[in-house]
């Protein structure tokens, strides 16, 4: 039974790529990271730093600790890591520049589907915001987050964490 929890804790940890203090606290002697999370090679802090600083502004100032701790409010139905699975959303991993509603496998509501633009900063900002406000008919039953410097620093941490790349 335990081992089968710290199995599923890992899978968990291993599929939300986050450094959560159970990932690495809990499984009774066996906590070490399994060899595999060191292969998805999850980057490192001051990796981390230097493509905060890369943002532009104002998400160069973005609070990645809070955006990590607004995350936890999409994580039962999206994950981030690169090939991590659609939950009851899409994977996150290389949103930003990808046109909304094409990510291979997931099946988008029309809204999405026809929404034609591509996934960046300002766009996210108005979808977190008030995501049924913003398009109307979308299946993201996400009531909104209404703080300004809270999207933000999650946009912030999104860029981080999903492989964002700066256009030169
Ligand atoms: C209750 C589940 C749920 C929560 C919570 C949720 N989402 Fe979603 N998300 C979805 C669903 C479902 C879709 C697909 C929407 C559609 O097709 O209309 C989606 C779509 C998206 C998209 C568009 C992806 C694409 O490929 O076009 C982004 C970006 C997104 N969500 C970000 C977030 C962020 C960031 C949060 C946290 C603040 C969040 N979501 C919270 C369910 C959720």
């Amino acid at each position: 039974m335990r081992k089968i929890e710290t199995a599923a804790l890992a899978a968990l940890c291993l599929g939300m790529g986050l450094n959560l203090a159970a990932c690495s606290k809990d499984g009774g002697g066996s906590g070490e990271a399994p060899a595999s999370a060191s292969a998805a090679a999850p980057p490192t802090d001051a990796e981390k730093a230097a493509a905060l600083a890369a943002l532009p502004a104002p998400y160069n100032t973005g609070d990645l600790s809070n955006g990590q701790r607004k995350f936890a409010l999409c994580r039962s139905c999206h994950t981030i890591t690169e090939g991590g699975p659609d939950l009851t959303g899409p994977n996150l991993h290389g949103v930003f520049g990808r046109t909304a509603g094409t990510k291979a496998g997931y099946r988008y509501s029309d809204a999405v589907k026809a929404a034609g633009f591509a996934w960046d900063a300002e766009h996210l900002d108005k979808w977190l915001a008030d995501p049924r406000g913003f398009m109307p008919g979308t299946k993201m039953t996400f009531a909104g987050l209404h703080d300004a410097k809270d999207r933000i620093d999650l946009i912030a941490y999104l860029k981080v964490e999903t492989g964002y790349k700066p256009v030169p």
